[in-house]
């Protein structure tokens, strides 16, 4: 049995006291939703620490959204793996299209960084997907492909083991435009056999999530299908309530 995950990626919003009302809704209302669900919030690194104290006591686990690919020294503004894992963080989402298409992130730093985050037992959560321009030229298998083989590829096999990827299409990122579910089931389908193919039975563990305007009202015929093992979550995250309806989304 694959993991069903909902992962919030709060991106660069609320400030700390927002966030960590946020989270204690989160807290709060978890209980309503089947516990076979597991809840991870990404705040900002400004939040971590009191976020983590908002969690405490709660299986809502902690997740930071980047990490730096070298592990301590002179690297003015970067943030280490062992920082974010010494608060309490148990996951970083690594290679969001956002830090590639706006910080130039390519294979070879986020190599770095997953060798960061597995060095400090964190559990990456691997970020996939085209941009429209690529959808609409039947790239998008090409695509993700490459950025599995080159990254992901790379792992060893008990890493392997403790990594969550996560599909996001560029074009439905904030946009409203959400991939239907069939083309969610399609592309994860085969994001799962590129993963079969150097990791053999192993893949059929790995969750993926689907990501990109995923939201209350369609979390759920998205969950459905067989290779989607839930969500990675941006602007509903900010909602308590909207983040945890997405969690009742899991009806298998
Ligand atoms: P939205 O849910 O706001 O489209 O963002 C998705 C995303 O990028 C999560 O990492």
């Amino acid at each position: 049995m694959r993991k069903k995950i909902v992962a919030g990626n709060w991106k660069m919003n609320t400030l700390p006291a927002e966030g960590v009302e946020l989270a204690k809704g989160v807290v709060a209302g978890r209980g309503e939703v089947c516990s076979c669900v597991n809840f991870i919030v990404c705040p900002p690194f400004t939040h971590l620490a009191m976020v983590a104290e908002a969690l405490n006591g709660s299986d809502v686990a902690l997740g930071a959204q980047n990490c730096a690919a070298e592990a301590k020294g002179a690297y003015t503004g970067e943030v280490a793996a062992s920082m974010i894992a010494a608060l309490g963080c148990k996951y970083v989402i690594l290679g969001h299209s956002e830090r590639r298409q706006y910080y130039g992130e390519t294979s070879a730093t986020l190599n770095k960084k997953m060798e960061q985050a597995y060095a400090n037992n964190l559990t990456p959560i691997y970020c996939v997907g085209e941009n429209l321009e690529e959808r609409e030229a039947g790239k998008h298998f090409d695509v993700v492909k490459a950025q599995i083989e080159e990254v992901v590829y790379n792992l060893t096999e008990e890493q392997f083991k403790n990594l969550v990827i996560a599909y996001e299409p560029v074009w439905a990122i904030g946009t409203g435009k959400t991939a239907t579910a069939d083309q969610a089931q399609e592309i994860h389908a085969y994001i799962r056999k590129v993963l079969a193919d150097k990791f053999g039975a192993a893949a059929a563990e790995c969750p993926i999530l689907y990501g990109g305007s995923c939201k209350p009202s369609n979390a759920a015929e998205i969950f459905a299908k067989e290779d989607v093992d839930g969500g990675l979550i941006g602007g509903a995250s900010l909602k308590a309530g909207d983040f945890l309806a997405i969690g009742k989304g899991f009806a298998k």
